[in-house]
């Protein structure tokens, strides 16, 4: 019988070894231990042997058992091993093959008006601020010296929710915002969407403006115009040439509307500019006192200026876009040449 497990430890030992993948290291398996294999039915028929040699083969059978049971394992971890070198040779990328090349997007010309707008404000020491679009009637109009009886708080001009909220007319209520969060002397700008009930070729219900304000002390109409003059010269070049027009808005006294060389003729008059070679600018003036004192702001001490532009009409003039529509409908051939 020791010759018997002798033969089936040898026998096994070499078709494990020779076994060259998993499927054949199991049939091996299956054939020495499994519950048909040649050990297994030594192991099973023990009662046949002889009691005084049961002890003796039993011992030796369990030894042989382990031996393979071992030689299996470790041959298994051999072929798992060259297994997943083999999956991995096949899934290699290679890496030298031309690629299908990746579409490539673009920043929307709205955003990057901003951008460079932002750029400009953030040089000349503004704090950026973004103020909720969805506004109280207060900060919208009533902080803003707009009466109660002002045509723009009438439902057919503002898109409100509530009796006292609205969806933000402009941008002006980040003035109110910032007047209660800083203490002066500060230079805010708030560029965001703004939303009036609006709609026709020339208007859309979403627009943006580009808010501004800067409080400090001494703060006259002089300092105003400097920051515009030089704001323009950076988006328009040196030539760039001004007027002001007087205007009236309830937040600012006195108020004025400033133009800039149009920038499709150069100043030499086309149909944009209606002849006249210059187009709007800037909307804005000095702080109203009242706007200062109802925010907490001493108007004795200190005076500010504030202006807050559309930012559509200027994108649509530099890019020659023909209706404000295209700017908010995201179709992708339009924004394609807009790059
Ligand atoms: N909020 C005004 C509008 O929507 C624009 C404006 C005018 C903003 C004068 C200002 C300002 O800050 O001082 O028409």
């Amino acid at each position: 019988m020791k010759e018997k497990l002798d033969a089936i430890l040898k026998n096994g030992l070499s078709e494990i070894e020779n076994a060259n993948d998993l499927k054949v290291l199991d049939e091996v398996r299956v054939k020495f231990l499994g519950k048909q294999g040649e050990l297994t039915s030594i192991l099973r028929n023990m009662k046949e042997i002889p009691p005084e040699e049961r002890k003796d083969v039993g011992m030796v059978a369990n030894v042989v058992r382990n031996k393979l049971e071992e030689a299996i394992s470790s041959k298994l971890a051999v072929l798992e091993e060259e297994n997943l070198i083999k999956e991995m040779e096949k899934e290699r990328v290679d890496i030298t093959m031309p690629s299908k090349g990746t579409k490539k997007g673009s920043l929307h010309p709205l955003t990057r008006f901003n951008n460079k707008f932002i750029e400009l404000c953030v040089e000349m020491g503004f704090t950026v601020i973004q103020t909720p679009e969805i506004e109280t009637d207060y900060n919208n109009f009533e902080a803003l010296n707009v009466p109660k009886n002002h045509p723009a708080r009438d439902m057919q001009d503002s898109l409100y929710i509530t009796d006292n909220i609205l969806l933000r007319t402009h941008t002006s209520p980040a003035q109110v915002r910032a007047m209660h969060t800083f203490k002066p002397p500060f230079k805010i700008v708030c560029p965001g969407r703004v939303y009036r009930n609006d709609d026709d070729s020339s208007h859309s219900p979403i627009f943006n403006q580009f808010e501004a304000l800067v409080i400090d002390e001494n703060i006259s109409l002089k300092d105003f115009m400097a920051m515009v003059k030089a704001m323009a010269v950076r988006l328009y070049g040196k030539d760039v040439k001004m007027r002001v027009r007087p205007s009236y808005f309830p937040f600012t006294e006195p108020s004025i509307e400033i133009d800039a060389t149009c920038q499709i003729c150069h100043g030499k008059g086309c149909s944009l500019c209606k002849g006249t070679g210059f187009s709007e600018f800037f909307g804005g003036g000095i702080v109203n006192p009242k706007i200062l004192e109802m925010a907490g702001i001493d108007s004795k001490k200190y005076s500010g200026f504030a202006f807050g532009p559309g930012i559509d009409r200027s994108v649509m003039v530099l890019n020659r876009i023909p209706s404000i529509k295209y700017l908010f409908r995201n179709d992708m051939r339009f924004l394609k040449q807009m790059r």
